[in-house]
């Protein structure tokens, strides 16, 4: 049964009037500042959002009831914060802000991770020009997502980040790299992902093929699963670990990020870790409305459990970030995307909305004609860098920062219209995060600003934020191609589809 204290909470929330963006405008001189916030040199304004200040107070009430003070301090103390698999979740140790002990160890594995980078450096590999990251899920998208971001102007090692089991996938990943200077990084956290092995096989052959006379010399590998790895046939020496603790799609921080560190340097890897913990002292130290990560959770929640909206789009107006919203799919879809509570109760309500988005202003060409004007309004998220790095003349960015924030102010005011095809409704949500700068810091505070909202989110909700058992189904299915008897009890549609293609 539901917590009384929630129900009530919830109640309350649902009490609350529905005010129109502009007359929240309006009623309150003072709303920009009510709704933004600035953490770790980055703007957020969720003053266009749904939230009021009734409401923030009847969801101040709701994280009480959920008890999100004691939550994030389970979270920060390294307790069992994912009950279904009796762990605790220790990504935030990994930024040196967990317990002493998780600390400690996350920094011993990060010194392993840097004695292996210097000895790359160092020249004991020969000549290594290149790395191909092998990984899938939370082992590629973090470090594919960082790497795009920063790393385009690296003047240091060509990391291509693998992940599909598509061949296509790995003859685009390897398209003119020199397997005799190329490291081979297998990041599984289980070291069981049928992808990840499949395309690690097909490197080894890759190199063996290119003449590499010891192949297995040329892989290194990341894993939760150490002994998996020295099985495999990998020097234990070129074994990086990371803990139990530490989810998939919380793990760029942790030895996954080895390749992190191979495209942008040690230095920028320690800032990147510097900038999450710089945002896990402002969730930890902030309470109600004033922590960040609550307050865009209010706003989720507000969106999802009041307004009916089912999906929630985040467009990057900065081509660096264009891997952003991949990212916040595992991290929000995965983690949020259940049907029961922390106890497996029945949620009762809805959970994690779709993440969806692109890149600014290309979007605006494409989808968002049902933003302005579909049935439904979908709240959106802008993600913008105020500093201008790229090559061309300001006029260019002056225009892409503009477009962004045009945008939300549309979709808040509407235009009124005698035909109705011309006409927008208008007051339809947005939120607007500005990065002063796109630096390894600001990125690594942005990222880890994603994983507390999702935590908040999860935490009123009452769900359990660190498994994913919704991910093996699919998984067991696929491995029952494999025996005939597995076919057999197969349904008679996916029969007939393995038939056809000749599987
Ligand atoms: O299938 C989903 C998943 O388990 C993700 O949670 C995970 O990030 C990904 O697969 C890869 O898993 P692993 O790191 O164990 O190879």
């Amino acid at each position: 049964m539901a917590n009384p204290d929630r129900s009530a909470a919830w109640a309350a929330i649902a009490a609350q009037p529905r005010v129109p963006l502009l007359q929240s405008f309006e009623q309150d001189s003072e709303r920009v500042a009510r709704f933004s916030r600035y953490v770790a040199t980055i703007h957020f304004d969720w003053s266009k959002t749904y939230l009021t200040p009734g409401l923030v107070e009847a969801f101040d009430a709701l994280a009480e009831a959920a008890d999100y003070r004691g939550k994030r301090a389970a979270l920060f103390a390294g307790d069992i914060v994912n009950p279904t698999e009796q762990r605790p979740a220790t990504h935030v140790a990994e930024r040196g802000e967990g317990n002493p002990e998780d600390n400690a160890l996350a920094l011993a594995r990060h010194k392993r991770m840097r004695s292996l980078i210097d000895a790359i450096e160092g020249g004991a590999f020969g000549d290594i020009e290149s790395i191909l990251h092998i990984g899938i899920g939370g082992s590629a998208l973090g470090p594919d997502l960082i790497i795009d971001a920063l790393g385009r102007d690296a003047d240091r090692y060509d990391v291509r980040v693998l992940s599909n089991i598509d061949g296509e996938a790995f003859d685009q990943a390897t398209w003119g790299l020199d397997p005799a200077s190329t490291l081979v990084v297998g990041v599984s956290k289980t070291f069981t992902t049928t992808e990840t092995l499949t395309n690690m096989a097909a490197a080894i052959e890759w190199l063996s093929e290119a003449g590499v006379a010891d192949p297995y010399g040329h892989l290194i590998a990341v894993t939760a699963a150490p002994d998996k790895a020295v099985e495999y046939g990998i020097d234990e020496s070129r074994v990086l670990p990371f803990g139990e603790g530490v989810g998939g799609r919380y793990s760029l921080w942790s030895s996954v990020g080895f390749s992190i560190a191979m495209a942008l340097g040690w230095g920028a890897f320690e800032e990147l870790l510097e900038g999450a913990a710089e945002m896990d002292r402002h969730v930890k130290l902030n309470d109600g409305a004033a922590n960040i990560a609550l307050l865009a959770a209010y706003a989720d929640l507000t969106e999802t459990q009041l307004r009916g909206a089912q999906s929630r789009a985040l467009f990057a107006y900065d081509e660096r970030l264009r891997l952003l919203p991949d990212y916040l799919q595992q991290l929000e879809m995965e983690s949020n995307g259940k049907s029961v509570t922390a106890d497996g109760q029945p949620l009762g309500r809805p959970s994690a909305p779709v993440t969806w988005g692109g890149v600014g202003t290309d979007a605006q060409h494409a989808v968002f004609q049902l933003l302005h004007q579909g049935t439904t309004a979908i709240p959106v998220e802008f993600v913008a860098v105020i500093e201008n790095e790229d090559s061309m003349d300001a006029r260019h960015h002056h225009l892409l920062l503009g477009n962004a924030f045009a945008q939300g102010a549309a979709l808040m005011a509407g235009r009124k219209h005698e035909d109705g095809a011309r006409a927008y409704p208008g007051d339809r949500p947005s939120a607007t995060v500005l990065l002063e700068r796109l630096d390894p810091r600001s990125l690594g505070a942005l990222v880890a600003f994603y994983e507390h909202r999702t935590f908040a989110n999860a935490t009123l909700l009452g769900i359990n934020p660190f498994d994913q058992f919704g991910v093996e189904l699919g998984k067991e299915m696929a491995k029952k191609l494999d025996d005939p008897e597995g076919r057999a009890a197969l349904d008679p549609s996916t029969r007939d589809l393995i038939a056809r293609a000749g599987l």
